[in-house]
């Protein structure tokens, strides 16, 4: 088993070039919004309150830095949230796409995906946008927890044959019930080791 990470909250930033001191590799966690980002963090930490979780989409809306024992961690707001007005939504918008597009300092993206659903469009447009930029990135199907265990499998494969991926490389994983929490530790810390 692989402990909690000892995630430390740093500052939440508006400025998407906002320079970390001490420097040091970045991971960021990027997804639809509602899709279970903060959810995941607090459950990668262990800790339930440590990025802000709601049922109402939109709650992140800066960018959340969290200190890791080899980097840090970035908490983005969603992309895709429909009832955004249009302003917040081009704004977090450019905000994600700077990040993942254009921070130095990024060493990975962890892009999750709701495990009931096929990717949207704009989950395609983040798709092309990591390939574009040659990001490194690991894929998590969140939510597991909302299927049946007997359903998991088939949808895994959906997944799989929409991203264009092997099925064996996406990380199915649920924040309320820890399944492939301890497996995605372990790919953070690997990839902050790289
Ligand atoms: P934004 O910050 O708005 O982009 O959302 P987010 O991607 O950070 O999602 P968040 O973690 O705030 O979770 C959104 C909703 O989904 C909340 O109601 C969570 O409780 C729920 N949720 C997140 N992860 C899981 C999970 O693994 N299982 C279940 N059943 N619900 C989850
Ligand atoms: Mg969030």
């Amino acid at each position: 088993m692989i402990p909690p990470l000892p995630l430390a909250f740093v500052g939440s930033f508006p400025d998407p070039r906002h320079l970390l001191e001490p420097p040091g590799a970045e991971l960021v966690l990027v997804g639809r919004s509602n899709v279970g980002k903060s959810s995941l963090l607090n459950a990668l930490a262990g800790r339930r309150k440590l990025a802000k979780v709601s049922a109402t989409p939109g709650k992140t809306t800066l960018l959340n830095v969290y200190r890791m024992p080899k980097g840090y961690l970035l908490d983005l707001p969603g992309y895709g949230w429909a009832r955004a007005s249009k302003g917040d939504r081009t704004a977090f918008r450019r905000l994600v796409d700077q990040v993942v597009g254009q921070r130095p300092s990024v060493r990975g993206v962890v892009w999750l995906l709701d495990i009931r659903h096929p990717p949207s469009e704009d989950d395609l447009a983040m798709q092309a946008t990591l390939a574009e930029r040659e990001r490194p990135t690991l894929v998590v199907l969140t939510k597991a927890d909302k299927l049946r265990r007997a359903e998991r499998g088939a949808a895994v494969v959906q997944r799989a044959g929409e991203l264009g991926m092997p099925a064996d490389d996406l990380l199915v994983t649920s924040s309320t019930t820890g399944l492939g929490i301890a497996d995605l530790r372990e790919s953070i810390l690997h990839g902050l080791d790289r």
